[in-house]
């Protein structure tokens, strides 16, 4: 049985861990079973935010300051937790969203404990709202590579050092230690299929909790 109030859930990992596949098939799962739904995604995920995310992620040119880039991903999460996930929550809907605040604290603030504590605070005053259920996806550097080379859009993984790039890796894995009440760690490096045969098991399960 699932809360009669909807249902939050996220899934995060570095780019290429296999997220967005992942948020589709359980999507489908469980609209098979007869759940209602909403997938979305961040940055994005509403008009509002999806403008922003042209900002963030497709002006080459534009060199935001970290705050500022900080700032940017908060207000389009402000527009689409305001236009998009709340809404969809308040109908009973599962809303199922492909990353959400740990992406901030990743990507934007796991280099700078500065960083961290505004993303922590911004996310508190600000989003207020928490996933139920958290899905880190883990796949290695060489492998996230290896399924991100040909995208246009991934610039700023492709401009990263491998190195860097496990450190991310490890940054998520670390989430599960930090919120283990909601964050799950699975590989992302099974096939498809049985990756989300067990994550629709765990989902199942902790909706019958
Ligand atoms: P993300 O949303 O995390 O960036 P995607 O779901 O878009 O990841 O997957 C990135 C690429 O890897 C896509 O080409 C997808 O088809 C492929 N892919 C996704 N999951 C797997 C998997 N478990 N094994 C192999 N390839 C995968
Ligand atoms: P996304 O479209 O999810 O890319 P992918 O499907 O390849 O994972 O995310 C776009 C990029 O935005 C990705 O490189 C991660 C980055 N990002 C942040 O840096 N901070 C954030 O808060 C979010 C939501 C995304």
């Amino acid at each position: 049985m699932m809360p009669s109030k909807g249902y939050f859930i996220t899934f995060e990992g570095i780019d290429g861990s296999g997220k967005t596949t992942q948020a589709r098939l359980l999507e489908k799962k469980l609209q098979t079973i007869g759940y209602q739904t909403h997938l979305t995604r961040e940055p994005g995920g509403s008009p509002g935010s999806e403008w922003i995310r042209k900002l963030l992620l497709k002006q080459k040119a534009l060199e935001w300051s970290d705050l500022t880039e900080i700032l940017l991903f908060f207000a389009a999460r402000k527009d689409h937790v305001e236009k998009t996930i709340q809404p969809a929550l308040d109908t009973g809907k599962i809303v199922i969203c492909d990353r959400f605040t740990d992406s901030t604290r990743i990507y934007q603030g796991s280099e700078n404990p500065h960083h961290r504590k505004i993303i922590d605070s911004l996310q508190k005053h600000i989003i207020q709202l928490e996933p139920d259920l958290t899905y880190i996806l883990s796949i290695s550097a060489e492998e996230a590579l290896q399924r991100t080379i040909s995208r246009e859009e991934d610039w700023r993984l492709n401009r990263l050092s491998k190195s860097k790039v496990n450190t991310l890796i490890q940054d998520f894995k670390n989430l599960s230690i930090e919120f283990p009440e909601r964050c799950y760690l699975f590989s992302g490096s099974n096939s498809p299929v049985e990756i989300a045969k067990e994550i629709l098991e765990f989902t199942m399960a902790r909706f019958n909790a």
